[in-house]
C-alpha cells in the first residue's frame, strides 16, 4: 500500500499531492444530498445553490462566505496570532464538508473552534449524512454558539470547552469516524496515541497546515504516522495543506462495522457553552 505523506523541510518522504477533483472522482462521488434546515440569520433563506461545484444552500454560503470576511478583517487588526480568528481557507472547508460526506462520516469531531466557520461547514456535511459534530475548543465558544445558532445547523454540534488532549483522552476507543486537528500543531504529537485509539478503523484523520505556514511543525507527528501500521496518508494542496490519514482496520479493508451508528459514543461533553 502506498504511503506519503507532506515532507517537512528536512523531507520525509517524497509527498504525492492529489488534485482534489482526482481524489473525489477516485473515491466514487457521484451525487450529493442536501437537507433542508431552519435559518434565523438575516439573509433571506435559497435552497439549492452551489458553491465549489458542491451543493450547498446559497443563503448558507452567503453567510459562510461572510463570516470568513469578517473573520480575516478581525485577523488583520490582531497582532496577537492567538487571537486571531484563523479560520480554515473556504477550499480547505469545502474539501473537508466533502469528505464528510463521502466517508458518510456519523461521529466527527473537529479540534479547534475559533468562531465556528469550519464547525458549520462540518455541520452541514454532517446534517446531509445523518451525522453529529463535537467541536473542542480551549477558549470560549461563545462565538461559535451564536454564529451556529443563525445557521440553524445548533442541533448538529455539541460545543465542548476543554483541551483538545484532554477530550481525546476521555474518548471512548474507536468511536470517531472523523477527525479533524485545527489547534496548535505543536500538540498534535503528543496526541497521537490518543489519536490512534479513539479515531475507528476505516475513520479519516484530517490535519490542516501541512504546507504552511510551518511545515516543519508537523514533520514528527507525519513520521510518527508513516511508521504506523495500517495508516495511509496523503496532503492535498489546498488552502495551507490538507493532510488527510485513513486507519485501516486489521486486514486492509474498511471495517466490517462501517461508520459508527450511535453519535452518542463520540463521548460527552465534559462542558458544553
Ligand atoms: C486555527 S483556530 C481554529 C479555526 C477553526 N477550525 C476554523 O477554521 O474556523 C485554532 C483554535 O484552536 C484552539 N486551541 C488551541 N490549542 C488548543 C488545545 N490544546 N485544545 C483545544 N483547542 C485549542 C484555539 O483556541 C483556536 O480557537
Amino acid at each position: 500500500m502506498t504511503r506519503s505523506a507532506t515532507a517537512g523541510p528536512a523531507g520525509l518522504v517524497a509527498n504525492r499531492q492529489l488534485p482534489v477533483a482526482g481524489l473525489l472522482v477516485g473515491i466514487g462521488v457521484c451525487g450529493l444530498i442536501s437537507v433542508p434546515v431552519s435559518r434565523s440569520g438575516p439573509d433571506s433563506p435559497a435552497a439549492g445553490g452551489v458553491r465549489f461545484g458542491l451543493t450547498m444552500d446559497d443563503w448558507l454560503a452567503r453567510r459562510l462566505d461572510r463570516l470568513y470576511a469578517e473573520g480575516q478583517a478581525h485577523d488583520a487588526r490582531q497582532a496577537d496570532r492567538l487571537s486571531r480568528r484563523r479560520n480554515l481557507e473556504p477550499t480547505s472547508a469545502s474539501l473537508l464538508a466533502q469528505l464528510v460526506r463521502v466517508a458518510a462520516a456519523r461521529a466527527i469531531v473537529e479540534i479547534g473552534t475559533s468562531n465556528g466557520y469550519s464547525t458549520i461547514w462540518l455541520a452541514d456535511a454532517a446534517a446531509a449524512v445523518g451525522g453529529q459534530v463535537v467541536s473542542v475548543d480551549n477558549a470560549s465558544t461563545d462565538l461559535a454558539q451564536r454564529n451556529l445558532a443563525e445557521t440553524g445547523l445548533a442541533d448538529v454540534v455539541n460545543l465542548v470547552v476543554a483541551d483538545g488532549g484532554d477530550y481525546l483522552a476521555q474518548a471512548p476507543s474507536a468511536s470517531i469516524d472523523f477527525l479533524f486537528l485545527d489547534a496548535e500543531r505543536t500538540a498534535y504529537l503528543g496526541w497521537w496515541p490518543e489519536v490512534q485509539r479513539v479515531l475507528r478503523p476505516g475513520g479519516l484523520l484530517v490535519i490542516d497546515n501541512a504546507l504552511a505556514p510551518d511545515p516543519a511543525e508537523l514533520t514528527d507527528l507525519l513520521a510518527a504516522i508513516l511508521a504506523t501500521d495500517r495508516w495511509t496518508s496523503d496532503t492535498v494542496p489546498i488552502g495551507k495543506g490538507l493532510f488527510l490519514a485513513w486507519k485501516a482496520s486489521r486486514d486492509g479493508t474498511r471495517d466490517p462495522g462501517g461508520p459508527v451508528r450511535a453519535t452518542e459514543d463520540v463521548g460527552a461533553p465534559r462542558s458544553a457553552s
